[in-house]
């Protein structure tokens, strides 16, 4: 049975009675179709644990917009009752004091955790904020029709991909589906950047920030690369959303997408499989390596009662090993428990979990710094800004863009 109706018809099923219980607003940015679908699975699930998700959903992918609302939110005095917030920015809430310390609430959870995962949800040692699932960032999303039509190998390195452009462009397919929008492009950068100088000199880059690396001719080459990429492009990519970008893939308009696996929620909502309808590649040179991004959420301190106690089960419900899983099949992810076995999940997640765990145990996974993993919120967007700029004007030497990253993440060292 196709995994699309799997999940709708366990949407379907009749929900246990709700008890008359306090209402949770939830603010996240899950707004395109196929984020929308895995949102309605956890909202659906989290009913069996007595919960009520008041949606309050941000459009704008990457999550800057929902961000800022946020931060207004708290401003004014009525900070939601949980947030989807994730990396660093989890400590930063924390240490601000917002949040709602969890331990008491953990009884139940299982003890085996990915070390990142438990070292990102927790803050001077204590659990604020609960993981549902992690991304990979560095995937080719690939339509195999396109490829098989026009004759063309599955590309497998960045000249192959610069040759086939002309076949592809010859038959009116775009040969890379992409929006210009800086969180996007600063998405590609970092995945360039792996590509170039792998997970140390990427850690090296964006977590250390060492001089050696800020100054290396390697973010150079990235930079080329990005510039390279941007001619695969059409001419409406500026303003464009990820999902347009996939959906143009989906439709066969374009050849490819360079995006996080959020992107496979897109094709499991449109009911295709992996492996058939669509393809997971690895960025060419990162097999081996797990660009990551985890989704989590964290809880804002409430002193009624009854709202911590909705809380506490929203917490419990993430947790439970079938959310997990059922949100992972529509989310694109792997779930966050590690404890959990991954029968029934296709090619593209096992691969991730099976180089996720490998990269760990290394010491070499590499944190999305577009996704908030890496760096602080103001050194983020400060990237994105250098990014933007540079994408859009050709003629800004790489050179500049280069020593204007390296001022940026440099600063950020240097208050450390
Ligand atoms: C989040 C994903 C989300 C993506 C696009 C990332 O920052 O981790 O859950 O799907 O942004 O909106």
């Amino acid at each position: 049975m196709k995994l699309g109706l799997v999940i709708l018809l366990l949407t379907l099923l009749p929900l246990p009675s709700v008890q008359a219980t306090t209402p949770l607003d939830v603010l996240h940015w899950w707004t395109s179709p196929g984020e929308h679908r895995a949102a309605e699975v956890l909202r659906q699930d989290l009913l069996q644990h007595s919960v009520i998700w008041q949606d309050h959903a941000v459009p704008g992918g990457g999550g800057d917009s929902a961000m800022a609302v946020l931060k207004a939110q708290v401003i004014a005095g009525s900070p939601p009752d949980v947030a989807q917030i994730i990396g660093p920015n989890i400590g930063e809430w924390a240490n601000l004091g917002y949040l709602q310390p969890l331990d008491e609430w953990t009884a139940n959870w299982p003890d085996d955790w990915h070390r990142t995962l438990d070292e990102l949800t927790r803050f001077n040692g204590e659990r604020v904020a609960v993981p549902i699932s992690i991304h990979r960032i560095n995937w080719m999303w690939l339509n195999p029709q396109v490829y098989q039509e026009l004759g063309l190998s599955l590309p497998t390195s960045w000249s192959q991909i610069m040759r086939d452009a002309e076949t592809l462009r010859d038959a009116g397919i775009t040969p890379l589906a992409h929006g210009g929008q800086p969180w996007q492009v600063a998405t590609l950068f970092e995945t360039l950047l792996l590509s170039v100088g792998g997970p140390e000199f990427y850690r090296d880059y964006f977590v250390y920030r060492t001089p050696e690396a800020l100054a290396d001719s390697r973010v150079e080459e990235a930079l080329h690369l990005l510039r390279d990429l941007k001619t695969l492009m059409d001419d409406e990519m500026q303003n464009r959303e990820w999902q347009e970008a996939s959906r143009m893939v989906i439709e066969g308009e374009a050849a490819m997408q360079i995006m996080g696996d959020w992107v496979k929620g897109e094709f499991v909502a449109h009911s295709m499989e992996a492996g058939q309808d669509f393809l997971c590649m690895p960025v060419p040179g990162t097999a081996q390596h797990h660009l990551y991004s985890v989704d989590t959420f964290v809880f804002f301190q409430r002193e009624d009662d009854e709202t911590r106690a909705a809380q506490a089960r929203f917490a419990e419900g993430i947790m439970d090993s079938n959310t997990q899983r059922l949100f992972s099949l529509q989310k694109g992810t792997i779930p966050a428990r590690a404890d959990l076995s991954l029968a029934g999940f296709d090619d593209c997640a096992q691969t991730s979990a099976h180089v996720f765990r490998e990269a760990e145990a290394t010491g070499l996974l590499a944190p999305s710094m577009a996704h908030s993993m890496a760096t602080t919120p103001g050194v983020e967007s400060a990237l994105f800004h250098v990014l933007h700029r540079f994408f859009r004007d050709d003629d800004i030497p790489v050179t500049t863009a280069r020593e204007q990253m390296a001022r940026v993440l440099g600063a950020l060292r240097d208050h450390e």
